[in-house]
């Protein structure tokens, strides 16, 4: 008893805080890397109700809309601030030929949709219409281009009719559909998940058409497209090995695609809003695991790109579950909870961390899809948990990243465990710091020290929370702010270099400070 009273009286004197269990430090004068705003890119495929019903209704629709797109999503994107969207596809992009997409629509032949739902695609949404939809978001275009089924030839001509200024022949073409300047494209890919339904290539084989196709992915106007190589799917780092050996000069980023899984695999992914704390749990945990892959492709392209100049591009990610009860299961169209801001969340902050090498990342899909942004049902909308955490996240666009120290206890579940806390934090040009955090404990508050290395703090401004009653909440058509973003206040200023924040149980917290 003695022995524990010595303890607390020692606790007093020394200041509480130097036992607490989380403590971070953030090292504010360390900072040498930029988080590339493109690490908040999106990805619009011809899936499901992606393009159409979700981003485009046409001109003619009773919903209302500008020149065909939705008005209500398209104000909703534009408040989020797409630095980069990818678009034709996933899937899609290796059977889209982009002459179908082009001219009168009344006379654009139709197709059908073979990799999702089997529907028909009347090419009403084409080139124009996307390119048009990236200027008015203000967003850079991500082409990707067909290389399962199409040509060198067609990726040419698609190029040119996107960015030639001159007297040839696809700028002509463009000129007669209505556009007179070209539009200001800016990536391309060539190809997508070439090793699966982009034409199940072996490395070997995909690294000479990577190579072919990006000799050839020439911008007609300004500036140089950034030629992007189809990426490995998730922990395939030989993929990653063979076109790093056979074509880095060839590129100037690599993809890679990974999707969080909370069931047992692809054939039981699990439901998005049915689910315990264990499928909670493996969800956390799963999506975690962009860190280690991250990590792990870094290091083989270190090998061959010390300087790295050749970016990681995580082109797909977000969590992948069970289409909702009595949808098209072609549609992936999901519900998204509570659970998936939180792997958003904890995702972006691993992201910001390897900025160094991952310079773009683009979360599927933007409307309907899988972990989208934005769900829709006739004339409504809503704005998901993770477009929440998407605004919350905006000021770290093109900030310089804060290396930190964080020591944080476990949530455990099971026997198994993770950290409770996630971080990052980042600095902008005019001085002020913007910390995202993490708590993924379903139950329980963490106190956190936040001490910062070599700047004093004058104030906290801007302080945001986005948790829920539960961790399966959701937003609907009906109540659509169950999980929505709210004042945050439990912090206080410990000392000139230091705050306390109490973060809540299940719960995204960001703060600006001066
Ligand atoms: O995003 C859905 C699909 O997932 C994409 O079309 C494909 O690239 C990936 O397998």
């Amino acid at each position: 008893m003695r022995i524990l009273k010595l303890f607390l009286l020692s606790m007093i004197a020394f200041g509480v805080e130097s036992f607490a269990q989380n403590n971070l430090e953030i090292y504010a004068n360390a900072g040498a890397h930029r988080i590339s705003k493109d690490i908040y890119g999106h990805f619009a495929e011809h899936l499901g109700r992606c393009i159409y019903d979700g981003i485009w209704v046409g001109p003619d629709s009773d919903i209302p809309n500008v020149n065909g797109y939705r008005k209500d999503v398209l104000e909703a994107l534009q408040a989020l601030e797409i630095p980069v969207l990818r678009w034709p596809g996933g899937c899609f992009a290796d059977t889209y030929h982009w002459k179908d997409g082009i001219g009168p629509v009344k006379d654009r032949p139709k197709i059908k949709n073979v990799f999702w739902g089997g529907v028909i695609e009347d090419n009403s949404f084409g080139t124009h219409e996307f390119l048009n939809l990236c200027e008015l978001l203000g967003s850079d275009a991500y082409i990707s281009a067909n290389v399962g089924s199409g040509t060198v030839e067609e990726m040419i001509d698609w190029i040119e009719y996107m960015t030639s200024d001159e007297d040839v022949a696809m700028a002509d073409l463009r000129r007669r559909n209505g556009r007179e300047k070209p539009w200001d494209v800016k990536f391309i890919g060539i190809g997508n998940e070439s090793w699966g339904c982009g034409g199940e290539m072996t490395p070997e084989h995909y690294a000479d058409l990577m190579k072919t196709y990006s000799s050839y992915a020439r911008l007609y106007g300004g500036r140089r497209l950034v030629r992007v190589g189809s990426g490995a799917n998730s922990g395939d780092y030989n993929w990653t090995r063979v076109l790093m050996e056979k074509g880095a000069r060839q590129v100037d980023a690599l993809g890679a695609h990974y999707y969080t899984i909370a069931g047992e695999g692809w054939g039981n992914k699990s439901s998005a809003t049915d689910f315990g704390e264990d499928l909670y749990f493996r969800g956390i945990q799963q999506g975690l695991r962009m860190d280690g892959l991250i990590a792990q492709h870094s290091a083989v392209m270190d090998q061959y790109d010390p300087g790295k100049r050749v970016g990681l591009f995580i082109d797909e990610w977000g969590i992948w579950t069970d289409v909702e009860p009595g949808t098209n299961p072609g549609f992936l169209y999901q519900q998204n909870s509570m659970r998936d801001a939180l792997i958003a969340a904890t995702t972006l902050n691993i992201f910001n961390k390897h900025c160094e090498r991952v310079r773009m990342a683009n979360i599927a899909q933007t409307v309907n899809v899988l972990q989208a942004m934005v769900l829709t049902q006739d004339d409504r909308m809503l704005l998901t948990p993770t477009y929440h955490v998407f605004n919350m996240f905006k000021d770290h666009k093109g900030a310089l990243m804060l290396p930190f120290h964080l020591s944080t206890e476990d949530y455990e579940f099971n026997g198994d465990k993770i950290p409770a806390v996630g971080v990052s934090a980042s600095l902008a040009g005019d001085g002020s710091l913007t910390l995202t955090l993490t708590n993924v404990n379903p139950e329980k508050k963490v106190d956190l020290e936040i001490s910062f290395m070599g700047r004093s703090v004058d104030g906290v401004e801007d302080a945001v929370v986005l948790t829920a009653p539960a961790v399966n909440s959701i937003n609907t058509f009906d109540k659509t702010d169950t999980v929505s973003p709210k004042k945050f206040s439990e912090f206080k200023k410990s000392s000139d270099h230091a705050i306390t924040v109490a973060l809540p149980s299940k719960s995204v917290v960001k703060l600006k400070v001066r």
